[in-house]
C-alpha cells in the first residue's frame, strides 16, 4: 500500500510517526473514515467540513487546505487501485520534545496528518446487509465531546468486543436509559413508519451518513423525529438499523438476543439503504 504522510507518498513499511507524537501519548488527535465506491468519494465535503470543525473544537490548525486533501485522496484512491473501500485520515498534534501536558507551539510543533486506504471489494454489497446485524445495550462510558471526531475509541473498541463475546455484532450505547449511538454508527429506530433518531448534541457523533440519510428520507416524504429513545422502545420497535461511511445503512434485527419487529431487516432500512447508495455515488 502506498500511505501518506506530512507531504510524502510512502510504501506503508517506510511511513514512521516519532514516539513522542501525541496521537500515540494522548490520544490528541482527530480521524475521518471516507468510503469509496466505483473509484467515487463518498460525501467528501461532509467529512472534509467536520474534519475542520473538529480541528478547530480542539484548537488546532489543519496542515493541508480542503482542495490538497482532496487532491490527497484521490492520488491514494488512485495509486492504490480502489474501486471499493475506505480512507483512513488522522490528524493529531505533532511530536514535540518530549511528554507534555501543555499543548506545544504549533510554530515548531507541526502537526502529524496520516492517510491510507482500506480495499474493501463489493463494500456496498455486504451480505450483512440483507441478513441485519445482531446489537447489545452497554452503558456510555465515553467523554462528554462525542461530537468531535477524536481517535480516543478505547471504549467504542471494548464496547465492541463486549458485542463480539455476547454473540453479536455491535453495542449501542446508552446514558440515562437513552441510547446515545453504536460503537461508530448513529442508531435509529422505526415505528409506525416514523424514523427515530437521536438529536444532535455533544452526545453523539454528527454522523455525515446520517445528515445524508436524513434529507434523503425527508425528501422522500419519510417521516423523521429527532429525539432520544430508550433501549426499551428499541425492543418495541418495528425496526432498527444504523448509519456510517463504513456500512451506510444497516439493518439490526436483533437487541439483547430479543428479535426487533419481526427480526428480519425492515422495509425502510432497506428504502433508505437503497436510496442513499444510488443519490451518493
Ligand atoms: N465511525 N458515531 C460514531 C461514534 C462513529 O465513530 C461514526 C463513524 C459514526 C457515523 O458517522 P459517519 O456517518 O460520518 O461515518 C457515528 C467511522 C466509520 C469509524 O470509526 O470507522
Amino acid at each position: 500500500r502506498t500511505v501518506y504522510l506530512n507531504g510524502d507518498y510512502l510504501p506503508e513499511t517506510e511511513a514512521r510517526v516519532s514516539i513522542f507524537d501525541r496521537g500515540f501519548l494522548m490520544a490528541d488527535g482527530v480521524y475521518e473514515v471516507t468510503s469509496v465506491l466505483d473509484g467515487k468519494l463518498i460525501d467528501f465535503d461532509g467529512h472534509a467540513v467536520r474534519l475542520e470543525r473538529s480541528l478547530r473544537e480542539l484548537d488546532m490548525d489543519s496542515p493541508v487546505t480542503r482542495d490538497e486533501l482532496l487532491a490527497i485522496h484521490r492520488e491514494l484512491v488512485a495509486r492504490n487501485g480502489i474501486t471499493d473501500g475506505m480512507i483512513y485520515l488522522q490528524i493529531t498534534r505533532g511530536a514535540p520534545d518530549d511528554r507534555d501536558f501543555v499543548f506545544p507551539d504549533p510554530e515548531t510543533t507541526p502537526p502529524t496528518i496520516v492517510l491510507f486506504t482500506q480495499n474493501k471489494p463489493g463494500l456496498a454489497d455486504n451480505p450483512a446487509a440483507r441478513v441485519g446485524i445482531k446489537v447489545i445495550g452497554i452503558e456510555d462510558q465515553r467523554w462528554g465531546r462525542r461530537d468531535i471526531k477524536t481517535v480516543q475509541l478505547l471504549y467504542p473498541s471494548l464496547g465492541k468486543m463486549m458485542a463480539k463475546k455476547a454473540g453479536a455484532d455491535d453495542a449501542w450505547m446508552i446514558e440515562d436509559g437513552m441510547v446515545t449511538e453504536g460503537t461508530s454508527n448513529n442508531a435509529y429506530i422505526v415505528k409506525g413508519g416514523k424514523i427515530i433518531t437521536r438529536a444532535l448534541s455533544n452526545d453523539i457523533l454528527h454522523g455525515i451518513t446520517r445528515a445524508a440519510v436524513l434529507r434523503f428520507a425527508r425528501e422522500a416524504q419519510m417521516e423523521v423525529e429527532e429525539r432520544s429513545f430508550s433501549i426499551d422502545e428499541a425492543r418495541a420497535a418495528d425496526e432498527a438499523f444504523i448509519t456510517s461511511a463504513s456500512t451506510f445503512v444497516m439493518p439490526v434485527v436483533e437487541l439483547d438476543g430479543q428479535p426487533v419487529g419481526n427480526g428480519q431487516p425492515g422495509p425502510v432500512a432497506a428504502r433508505l439503504r437503497e436510496i442513499y447508495l444510488d443519490e451518493s455515488r
